[in-house]
């Protein structure tokens, strides 16, 4: 390897030995008789001293010669010292330039010259170079580890099911059309379907961690055309709140498993992760919406809960529970897709729940209707045609035990989970109404 040492790997046991850095350059500064460079790896930084009489008088050419960003590997001894910045310098035996970076940059890696969020996208090889961008994908990484780990944990089975789909799942809207050689077909909006026909085959309880397509028109700081989705699904069950118990942990685990293992991209970040209060409080729709007309916004009942009341009620709940997390259950059975179980004895509701953090919604699920009259009925009362679910229906024909899960929006729970504003923020290469390249 070109390196034997990230920055954050010198410690005071290798004063006086020999090491090998590799690393982008991020500052050069020429005091004449001695000239230092900053160099910039995935895990911090490392100050190389050259001091004209005791390095090689080529490396001492070579230095004032570099442009910001090119890529060096550096072989020297650790010298530990109070005088350097860092508590420890690199005097240098061998320097060499390995590739070059043109100059102008297309934006600043450091950050302290501000780009527009476009540019930071269209650059976005370098906009990750700046330790803050950085970090919250380091952050993204161990929240999807997490998550796996939390999943295996509790015996569920990962699984993977197709992308290119035949039917709508989430009531015909917002899908992404392709041309499958002579058929019609749909990039997936959602697992949904396939999730619930494995509770079909004995594997009772799985996971898959994969991209969801909505053609959302709208350009939003939260919908994505192309985002992540950790669905979850599981039989047995006696009601959706022990779906909800799940996703709770689940989230919670997540949120943990970021205060332990990233603290220092936290303090990156510079932002504080606190440990979500529990339990998070269940409030039922019709609750939400009284709370919402004392603040004086009326919602009819039966429509969804928008935008600004999702908003309105995140900053209730904070100030008056002291609460980032919370559930809104006992939806509407209007409101809520055909698959949802209604409450036998009220099916004017159902069994369906969201998952709110700081008034966004980051993940919707609940008990399904795994009973294949009613499920076909409750099809046809969306306006659906059954026969273009046989597929489906069929999985319910021959033993479906009671089931539930949920679909928790990967972005959606980082944004939130660091109180980023953008959505945009958190994936690598957005996918939005505007964004195709890169
Ligand atoms: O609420 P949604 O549409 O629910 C489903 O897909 C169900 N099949 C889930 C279930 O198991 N019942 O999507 C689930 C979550 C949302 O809460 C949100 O976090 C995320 O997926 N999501 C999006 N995230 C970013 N951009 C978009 N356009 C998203 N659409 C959904």
């Amino acid at each position: 390897m070109l390196r034997t040492h990230y920055s954050n790997e010198i410690t005071e046991e290798l004063n006086g030995k020999k090491v090998k850095v590799a690393g982008w350059v991020q500052e050069v500064k020429d005091l004449g008789g001695i000239k230092f460079v900053w160099i910039r790896d995935r895990e911090g930084i490392v100050q190389v001293t050259a001091p004209k009489k005791k390095v090689d008088p080529e490396i001492f050419k070579l230095i004032p010669k570099l442009n910001n960003e090119d890529v060096v590997v550096v072989e020297g001894v650790v010298n530990f010292t109070p005088k350097a910045k860092l508590g420890f310098e690199i005097i240098p035996e061998k320097f060499e330039v390995i590739s070059k970076a043109e100059s102008p940059l297309p934006l600043d890696p450091t950050g302290k010259v501000k780009a527009e969020l476009d540019t930071r996208l269209d650059n976005r090889f370098m906009d990750l170079r700046n330790p803050k961008v950085m970090a919250i994908f380091k952050i993204r990484s161990n929240v999807f580890r997490a998550v796996r780990e939390f999943f295996y944990n509790k015996g569920f089975i990962e699984i993977h099911t197709p992308k290119i789909i035949a039917t709508a799942t989430e009531g015909g809207t917002e899908l992404f059309p392709m041309k499958y050689f002579e058929h019609d077909a749909f990039l997936a909006q959602s697992p949904q379907l396939y999730k619930q026909i494995m509770m079909a085959t004995g594997l009772d309880r799985v996971f898959e961690i994969a991209p969801i397509f909505r053609a959302e028109e709208h350009n939003t700081t939260r919908h994505l055309n192309e985002a992540w989705s950790i669905d979850a699904e599981m039989a047995f069950i006696e009601s959706e709140e022990e779906v909800m118990d799940l996703l709770e942990e689940l989230v919670v685990y997540a949120i943990d498993y970021v205060r332990e293992h990233n603290e220092k991209e936290l303090e990156i970040l510079e932002f504080e992760l606190e440990k979500p209060k529990q339990p998070f409080p269940r409030i039922t729709y019709d609750k939400a919406l009284e709370i919402l007309a004392d603040l004086g916004k009326d919602i009819p009942w039966g429509e969804d809960i928008d935008t600004e009341g999702e908003k309105m009620l995140g900053k209730y709940m904070k100030e008056n529970e002291d609460v980032d997390l919370y559930f809104i259950y006992k939806y509407p059975s209007e409101a809520k897709p055909f698959y949802i179980m209604k409450y036998d004895d009220k099916p004017e509701i159902c069994r369906a729940f969201d998952l709110e953090y700081r008034g966004i919604e980051i993940s919707s699920g609940g008990q399904r209707e795994h009973r294949h009259d009613i499920l076909v009925e409750q099809i046809r009362e969306k306006g659906l045609n059954p026969e273009s679910f046989e597929f489906y229906l069929k999985a319910f024909r021959y033993g479906m035990p009671p089931h539930g899960g949920f679909g928790l929006g990967a972005e959606r729970l980082v944004m939130r989970m660091l109180n980023i504003g953008n959505i945009r923020e958190v994936i690598l290469f957005p996918r939005d109404r505007r964004r195709l390249v890169p």
